[in-house]
C-alpha cells in the first residue's frame, strides 16, 4: 500500500551519490594499481608494444653514495621509462641506518629485462622484482581506516556553484573548519565535539520536527524503534544537535557499529571499506540555512537522522557490513555494490505487515522524497541483487524505481548470495575481537575459521538443550 494525502514537495537540486563516484574511480582507475603506499596507488601502467612493466626494490648502503647516480645511469643505458619512484630508511637489521631502500615502477624493453636487473644488482643490494599485483590495497585492521579518506569534492560548497552555500564566504568558513577536525582524526582520537551556532540549530530544529511530523506513517519499524531510543538516551531532539561521540558509544553498545568523522562525501571504495569494519564514515556540518528541506551532499541532519536510526538495529547493522564485500574488489564490482549501497541503505524501501516503509537514509532524511516515494507516482520492484546493482539511478531528481524487500532478513540473504559471487582470489572474514579483516587465501586459516565457528556452535546447541529441558 502507497500513502496518499500529503503535499507533494518538488526536487529541488541533485544529491551527494556514490555510484557516480565509483563510476568515475572505475573510469580513472584511479584505485586499481597497488603499491607500497597509497600514493603510488594512482598510478596507471599501459602496456606498450616491446615493453615490460617492472616494480622493483632494492637498497643502497651508506658505503655506495654514488650507487644512486649509478643506478640513474643504468635507467638511462636501457632507455627504461622511470614511472614512480619512493624511498624509505632501511628496515633490515644489517643494514645501517643510513641505508635507503627504494621503491620503483618503471617500463624497459622486455629483450633487455634480465641484463638489466643484473646491471642494477652490481650497484645496489637486495635487488628485488615484485609481481604487479591485481587486488587494489584495502584496509585490514581497523587504523588503516585512517587511509580511507579520499574525497569527492564536486558537491562541496567550494566546487559546485549550485551548492546553497557556494555564495556565502561565512558558511563556507564554517564548513571547512568543521571539515579540518574529521581531516585531522585518527582512528585511536576521542570523537572532535562542534559547539554548533543558533542557526545551525535553528536549521536541524527546522529538519526535525518537519520529518519527524512524518515518519510515524512512512518510516520502516525499525527506524522508528531506534529514533525513540536515541530521544530517550543519547539527547536526540529539535533542541539541540546531536554529538558524535554520544551517539557513537550508543552504537557500539547495541549493534557494535561507531562513528568517524569525515570531511565530506568520501569515495565509495573507502566508505564501503569502512562498513566491513562497522564503522561509519559521518560529516559533522550542517545544510546551508537557506536549504533546510536539500543538501547536494551529507551533511549531519542525512547522517544522524537517515541513517543513524537504522544502524541500532542488529539485523540492519549485519546486512551493513556488505561493505566486507568491497574489499579488495575489482572497480567495476565497486560500482555495483555502490549501486546496490544506494538502492537499499539509502533509497530502500520493505514490507512490514503488508504495507510499503522506507528505510532508507536518503528517504529518512528528506521529506520530499520520502512522501514522493511513498505515493502512487514512482515504480516498485521486487529487490534482487543482480538485477538492482545495474538499474541506471537518478541523482538530479527523485528516483522513478524503487526496490522493495520483503525484509531484512531476506536482503541479507539475497546481498550474501550475491556477495558469494563477487570474483576475489580469496575470501575476508571480519573478527570482531581484534578489529581485523582475516583473509581466508590459506588451508589453516580456513580451518581455524571453521573450528571457532564449531565452538561457536557447540555453545548455542548447548543453549538451544537448556531451554528445551
Ligand atoms: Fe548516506
Amino acid at each position: 500500500m502507497k500513502t496518499e494525502g500529503l503535499p507533494a514537495v518538488p526536487f529541488s537540486g541533485r544529491k551527494q551519490s556514490l555510484i557516480e563516484d565509483a563510476r568515475r574511480d572505475r573510469s580513472s582507475s584511479t584505485s586499481s594499481s597497488p603499491g607500497p603506499s597509497r600514493l603510488g596507488d594512482n598510478f596507471v601502467f599501459e602496456e606498450k608494444h616491446g615493453r615490460v612493466p617492472l616494480n622493483i626494490l632494492f637498497t643502497l648502503s651508506n658505503q655506495k653514495n654514488a650507487g644512486f647516480f649509478k643506478t640513474g645511469k643504468i635507467f638511462e643505458t636501457f632507455e627504461a621509462k622511470l614511472l614512480h619512484i619512493e624511498s624509505r630508511p632501511g628496515r633490515k637489521v644489517k643494514n645501517s641506518s643510513s641505508d635507503l631502500e627504494f621503491f620503483l615502477k618503471c617500463e624497459v624493453h622486455s629483450s633487455d629485462l634480465e641484463v638489466f636487473i643484473n646491471s642494477l644488482k652490481k650497484v645496489a643490494d637486495d635487488v628485488r622484482t615484485i609481481p604487479e599485483e591485481k587486488v587494489p590495497w584495502f584496509p585490514k585492521q581497523i587504523k588503516d581506516l585512517d587511509r580511507c579518506n579520499i574525497l569527492i569534492t564536486k558537491f562541496d560548497p567550494e566546487m559546485d556553484c549550485e551548492h546553497p552555500g557556494y555564495s556565502d564566504p561565512e558558511y563556507r568558513k564554517r564548513r571547512a573548519y568543521i571539515s579540518e577536525l574529521a581531516f585531522g582524526y585518527k582512528q585511536e582520537d576521542p570523537l572532535p565535539t562542534v559547539e554548533y551556532t543558533a542557526e545551525e540549530v535553528a536549521t536541524w530544529r527546522e529538519v526535525y520536527l518537519k520529518l519527524r511530523s512524518v515518519y510515524p506513517g512512512l518510516a520502516c519499524r525499525q527506524f522508528l524503534d531506534g529514533l525513540q531510543q536515541l530521544e530517550a538516551e543519547c539527547g536526540y531532539s529539535e533542541e539541540r544537535i546531536p554529538q558524535l561521540r554520544d551517539i557513537s558509544a550508543f552504537l557500539k553498545e547495541r549493534t557494535g557499529f561507531q562513528l568517524r568523522p569525515v570531511a565530506g562525501l568520501l569515495s565509495a571504495r573507502d566508505f564501503l571499506a569502512s562498513l566491513a569494519f562497522r564503522v561509519f564514515q559521518c560529516t559533522q556540518y550542517i545544510r546551508h540555512s537557506s536549504a533546510p528541506m536539500h543538501s547536494p551532499e551529507p551533511d549531519c541532519c542525512h547522517e544522524l537522522l537517515g541513517h543513524i536510526p537504522m544502524l541500532a538495529d542488529k539485523e540492519f547493522a549485519q546486512f551493513s557490513q556488505i561493505g566486507l564485500a568491497s574489499l579488495g574488489a575489482s572497480d567495476e564490482e565497486i560500482e555495483k555494490l555502490s549501486t546496490l549501497y544506494w538502492f537499499t541503505v539509502e533509497f530502500g524501501l520493505c514490507k512490514q505487515n503488508g504495507t510499503v516503509k522506507a528505510y532508507g537514509a536518503g528517504l529518512l532524511s528528506s521529506y520530499g522524497e520520502l512522501v514522493y516515494a511513498l505515493s502512487n507516482e514512482p515504480e516498485y520492484k521486487t529487490f534482487n541483487p543482480e538485477e538492482t546493482a545495474v538499474q541506471p539511478y537518478q541523482d538530479q531528481t527523485y528516483q522513478p524505481v524503487y526496490y522493495v524487500s520483503e525484509s531484512f532478513e531476506d536482503a541479507k540473504i539475497k546481498m550474501r548470495r550475491y556477495a558469494a559471487n563477487i570474483k576475489r582470489p580469496f575470501a575476508v572474514c571480519y573478527d570482531p575481537f581484534t578489529c581485523r579483516v582475516e583473509i581466508l587465501d590459506q588451508p589453516n586459516k580456513i580451518k581455524t575459521a571453521l573450528s571457532q565457528m564449531r565452538e561457536d556452535l557447540k555453545t548455542l546447541q548447548s543453549a538451544l538443550e537448556k531451554l528445551s529441558l
